[in-house]
């Protein structure tokens, strides 16, 4: 298997671990994948609950800092590791958490949940940190492309390409095209590849997400034309994942037909552990929508029309409350068996057959 060179850095392995929010993936994860020789991603949203540095009332100021506390730990965790963070398009600081990553040292950002198009802007001071935009179509890369190369001379230094059939958390398709089986993971992976070396002469490295668990899915995509995998679910039962032992558990439990399409007040389906968004609701209304930090740009609980507030709910979750929290994870998470450690994983995906 060969290495995976994303701009400037080099991992041995060619695995990036998902951005997984809300304290999901913090330095934890991100640091021990690292540490094993792929690259660690920091999920950047809702860093601020959680932290030491929240009152209730400064989410924004929060969020900065405790997202430098987490790149600090990552790093003390693997020196010379490849350290990465998740950047959400979707989120009102983006522009703040772009610039917070790469103070913080963040070698790549990998950003999706939208077109990430002023990425390049944003890091501009930063020429080392890698760019690298999730898309769940060509036609979004070819978007990102054209502007960034007008706008900025600029090119991905890589592409995700996240299939909203199988991934995890908030999904880049309307929800009536999701399970329609008109969707081709790889047939999109191979387009997003052709298309930058046919209209730029640039061969990038194409990462395939969504459902990738085990050695054999791993081998069937870098055979299918994927230079390298992004996988989330899969870390989540690991002893270093950042969660609380009870959303791993809810993991443990819970079997392929609990696994579902929720609507996500921030407008985008999100793929989920279903069954309790009543629970979800009742918790967060008592006759009055107070959305507590304006965190996403567009957002139906702030607007009066939803009774959850995802981020709220999502870090319900992952405190460990199964109740009403919301847990997100990917279409083969009830393939989980036990708690192992990110070694055991690498040992199972690259070590001798
Ligand atoms: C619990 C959870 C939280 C997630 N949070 C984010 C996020 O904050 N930002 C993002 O871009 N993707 C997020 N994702 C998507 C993953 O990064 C990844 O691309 C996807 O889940 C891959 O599919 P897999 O889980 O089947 O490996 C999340 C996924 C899960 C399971």
């Amino acid at each position: 298997m060969k290495p995976l060179t994303i701009g400037q850095h080099t991992v041995p392995y060619p695995l990036i671990q998902g951005g997984m929010g809300v304290r999901v993936s913090a330095a934890g994860l991100a640091g021990a994948v690292a540490k094993c020789g792929g690259i660690g991603l920091i999920a950047t949203a809702g860093l601020a609950l959680n932290s030491d540095h929240y009152s209730g009332r400064n989410f924004f100021e929060a969020d900065l800092l405790a997202l430098k506390d987490e790149l600090r730990k990552a790093y003390a965790i693997a020196p010379d590791g490849v350290i990465g963070t998740n950047c959400m398009v979707a989120v009102t600081n983006y522009d703040d958490v772009v610039r917070a990553s790469c103070e913080g040292g963040a070698k790549l950002i990998v950003s999706g949940a939208g077109l990430p198009l002023n990425l390049p802007a944003l890091t501009a001071d930063y020429p080392d940190v890698a760019l690298v935009p999730i898309v769940s179509s060509v036609k979004a890369a070819e978007l990102i492309a054209r502007k960034w190369h007008k706008a900025y001379k600029r090119l991905p230094d890589a592409v995700v390409v996240e299939d909203p059939d199988t991934a995890g958390g908030h999904l880049g398709e309307k929800i009536e095209n999701i399970g329609s089986g008109d969707y081709d993971q790889y047939e999109t992976v191979r387009g997003v590849k052709a298309y930058f070396r046919d209209e730029w002469q640039h061969d990038l490295p194409v990462i395939a997400a969504g459902g990738i668990w085990d050695r054999v899915d791993l081998e069937y995509a870098l055979e299918q034309g994927a230079d390298g995998v992004q996988m989330a679910s899969r870390f989540v039962c690991t002893e270093e994942c950042d969660a609380d032992p009870a959303f791993k558990q809810a993991y443990l439990d819970c079997r392929q037909e609990d696994i579902g399409l929720i609507m996500s007040p921030a407008g985008l389906p999100g793929r989920a552990i279903k069954g309790n968004i009543e629970q979800i609701r009742a918790h967060d209304i008592d006759g009055e929508i107070r959305c507590p930090s304006g965190c996403l740009k567009k957002c139906a609980y702030k607007a009066g029309q939803e009774r959850f507030c995802i981020v709220h709910a999502l870090d319900r979750a992952q405190k460990g409350d199964r109740d009403s929290g919301l847990i997100f994870c990917g279409s083969n998470a009830w393939k989980s068996e036990r708690i192992v450690t990110v070694a055991d994983i690498f040992q199972e995906l690259f070590g001798p057959a």
